[in-house]
């Protein structure tokens, strides 16, 4: 539900923006925290870095998942504590490791990080407390794994166990896993979390330390079309939590965690920007907005995909495109009045465009069209540099109705 108000109110300062909404975000944070008593949530920083997101999630109780260090150093200005931040990316660098221990959890995501993070806390006459990701032998879909960039395959994990457990200044106490991202079905994502429990259980069985954490990864899916059935999320709470309970009577004091991005923030933004011109060429219409591809990079993404496959769109290629018929345009104005147009940008390529021939209400100059589900991946994806136009402005309406620019 686009708020209107906020959205004039906005649009009387620039062309292009999106528009955050706290009481959205809060909502949802607070389903994910109801609907599973016993588990921690993290928030996905990398799906929307936007400090407000970061601070408002922080006070439902999220904790962060940072993919690197910049977000783990956003998270530390945001206000978290370094035990409530889990950094967790392929391909960290010596600099990133040596800065993160001390504000983070490390999740090391190779065999020859742990080396690295040994050799590094030896230099410091530290213990360090590391998890490790693993990339299990088996995804949402099927019993066998695949192969990975992301994580230690689990049975070379389990073959480097003992070497681990003589590593004089590295203690492993956790593990996280995440397989895939935008599942509506709570069966999967159920099966998906008894099976990273069931790993846990192995991989404690061969750690000679206690496990401090279990991260079940994410995965929680949001819906784009009126047809995507959204996860019951009250169901698969239930569930996942009455798991996580049983683990945790047999692991007194393990944190289980889930570490969500786009059901936290998706429906939480909007993205809107006003008609700044129209025009006919040979029979066809044209609404030309102030930014389309390179404030919000989705929406051409899966114009450009879908015109390539008329009629059957591939399978999404998350988040960079999510599927057929999943953006939707909302005209901001009063008419009953329909057209035929193309909405395209401003953008000197023929690339931005982001719908061809669609029938929408009557759109005038200065006319707002609003694009929802702009709350993750959206501005951090985008190709805001292109052509030196302005960048989209970011604006969150708080819960008061207050509107905060950072
Ligand atoms: C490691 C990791 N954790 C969590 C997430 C967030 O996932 P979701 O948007 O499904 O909540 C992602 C997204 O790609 C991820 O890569």
């Amino acid at each position: 539900m686009v708020d209107q108000q906020a959205a004039a109110q906005c649009a009387k300062l620039c062309d292009s923006f999106y528009l955050y909404d706290e009481r959205s975000l809060t909502r949802s944070a607070q389903t994910l925290r109801d609907s599973f008593p016993g588990i921690d949530f993290l928030y996905s920083v990398k799906c929307n870095p936007h400090p407000l997101i970061i601070k408002a999630l922080a006070e439902k109780g999220f904790g962060a998942d940072a993919a690197s260090l910049g977000e783990v150093l956003l998270s530390r200005e945001c206000g978290l504590a370094p035990e409530d931040i889990y950094y967790s990316a392929p391909g960290k660098t010596p600099e990133d490791l040596a800065r993160a221990v001390d504000l983070s959890t490390v999740i090391a995501d190779s065999p020859g990080e742990v080396e690295r993070l040994q050799a590094l806390a030896q230099s410091r006459g530290i213990t360090l407390k590391i998890g490790v990701r693993i990339n299990p032998d088996f995804t949402l879909y099927t019993a066998n794994g695949s192969s990975s960039k992301f994580g230690i395959d689990e049975e070379t994990v389990f073959s480097l166990l003992p070497t681990w457990n003589a590593l004089p200044n590295i203690r492993i106490v956790g593990l996280h896993v995440h397989c895939h991202s935008q599942e509506l079905d709570a069966a999967i994502l159920r099966r998906y979390h008894e099976n990273v429990l069931a790993l846990a259980r192995r991989f404690s069985a061969g750690l000679a330390t206690p496990l401090d954490f279990v991260n079940l990864g994410s995965g929680i899916g949001v819906p784009f079309t009126a047809q995507d059935r959204p996860v019951d999320v009250a169901a698969l709470g239930k569930s996942t939590s009455a798991l996580a309970a049983a683990f945790q009577k047999e692991f007194p004091g393990v944190r289980v965690l889930i570490e969500s991005g786009r059901y936290a923030t998706s429906a939480a933004g909007t993205y809107m920007s006003k008609v700044v011109d129209k025009k006919v060429s040979r029979g066809k219409t044209y609404v030309l907005l102030a930014s389309t591809l390179n404030a919000f990079l989705r929406p051409a993404v899966n114009h450009m995909v879908e015109g390539q496959n008329p009629g059957k769109a591939p399978d999404a290629c998350e988040p960079l495109y999510t599927g057929g018929g999943t953006v939707e345009f909302l005209p901001l104005t009063q008419t009953q009045e329909r057209e035929t147009v193309t909405l395209c940008g401003s953008l000197c390529t023929a690339a931005d465009i982001v719908a061809e021939d669609i029938s929408l209400p009557r759109l005038s100059v200065g006319d707002l069209v609003a694009i929802p589900n702009a709350g993750s991946y959206a501005y951090v994806l985008s190709p805001t540099q292109f052509a030196h136009l302005p960048l989209p402005r970011q604006f969150f309406i708080c819960s008061t109705g207050q509107i905060l620019e950072s």
